[in-house]
């Protein structure tokens, strides 16, 4: 008998439902809101109205698109967190009602754990034990992962999440939220060593994010003075350098993580995975010896599929939820 899995994913601002069979996606379907670009970041109260007003239509394109009836969901596995609370409530309660009236096993789906097991979405399966830089607008984490379902956080951002900044920079440099895809475009054709700004540098395996943010600011307010077009005419350069600062700091974190735990599988997932410098990166490090895991790009932002296979394992381990589950904003890995 096959499992099918209705999954979906609400924590932030994107509404997304999957049908996993087995541990296959069939479907993914996600929505995002774009009602938060003119406000230059997600207004939660926003967020949480349009999942409501999306989340039976996306559910029922998820669905269609994987050839199913819903009397043939077996299971139904939802996000209890990390996230906003409100738009969290809106995917629980949905699954709650759908769990109860159908009479089938409700999962609780942790989102970090999930970003990380999209890597078994797709072949090359990574083995364990595996590092995972999980990168994304909200957290920024090296997990060690010695199992699909044991995780430990072994580095973290202390202030800003990576994505974080590179929304926040992007702000600063004009782009519309989120800007991160964008500063990565522009920086693409830009020189990479034209500016330097600083890194903070903090021992161990943690991350800072909101230093480098500050320096940006003070630097572009003093250029401003100068010359009120600095930013349209230096933009390719400051992107470039700004992205070069930002993910080397990601990277020399990750290199010092896989030397310390003597492992040389190392994944990325998350948002900022989408990074083409992070990934060149990534992928130089094979002629180091790493075995090195990128999702595809569907499957690093936020999507319902990740969900879908995260309920999955918890499926195989026997891992339910009962119907008083709750949400949980800041639900730990
Ligand atoms: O995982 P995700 O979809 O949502 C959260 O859980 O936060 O990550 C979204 C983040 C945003 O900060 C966005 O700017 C960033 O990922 N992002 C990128 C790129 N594509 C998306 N950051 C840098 N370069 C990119 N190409
Ligand atoms: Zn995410």
């Amino acid at each position: 008998m096959s499992i099918n899995i209705l999954a979906i994913e609400s924590s932030c601002d994107e509404t997304s439902a999957a049908v996993i069979v087995d541990g296959r996606v069939l479907s993914n379907s996600i929505l995002s809101q774009d009602i938060h670009e003119i406000y230059g970041g997600v207004v939660p109260e926003l967020a949480s109205r349009a999942h409501q007003r999306h989340i039976i239509a996306v559910v029922e394109k998820a669905i269609r698109e994987a050839g199913t009836r819903k009397e043939r969901i077996d299971a139904i596995a939802f996000t209890q967190g990390p996230g906003l609370m409100g738009s969290l409530l809106v995917g629980v309660s949905f699954a709650k009602g759908w769990a109860m009236a159908a009479g089938i096993p409700l999962i609780s789906v942790n989102h970090m754990q999930a970003h990380i097991l999209a890597h078994f979405i797709d072949e090359p399966l990574p083995s364990f034990p595996f590092l995972c830089l999980t990168v994304s607008g909200g957290h920024t984490q090296i997990v060690k992962v010695s199992d699909y379902l044991d995780m430990e956080i072994i580095g973290e951002t202390r202030d800003d999440a990576a994505g974080e900044a590179f929304d926040k920079i992007g702000k600063l440099l004009g782009f519309p939220y989120p800007g991160g895809h964008l500063l990565d475009k522009y920086a693409g054709k830009g020189d990479a060593g034209r500016f330097v700004f600083p890194k903070t540098e903090i021992p161990g395996l943690d991350y800072s994010f909101s230093g480098i943010k500050t320096a940006v600011l003070y630097f572009l307010r003093d250029q401003l003075e100068l010359d009120a077009q600095f930013i349209e005419k230096n933009i390719h350069d400051l992107c470039a350098s700004v992205q070069q600062t930002l993910i080397v700091m990601l990277f020399d974190k990750l290199v010092q993580a896989a030397d310390q735990a003597g492992i040389s599988e190392v994944a990325i997932a998350g948002g900022v995975a989408a990074n083409s410098l992070l990934r060149q990166r990534l992928f130089e490090m094979e002629n180091s010896g790493w075995k090195v895991y990128v999702p595809e790009i569907e499957y690093c932002t936020d999507n319902a599929a990740m969900i879908g296979m995260a309920g999955y394992f918890k499926f195989m381990s026997g891992e339910f939820a009962d119907l008083s589950v709750t949400p949980d904003a800041r639900l730990q890995l």
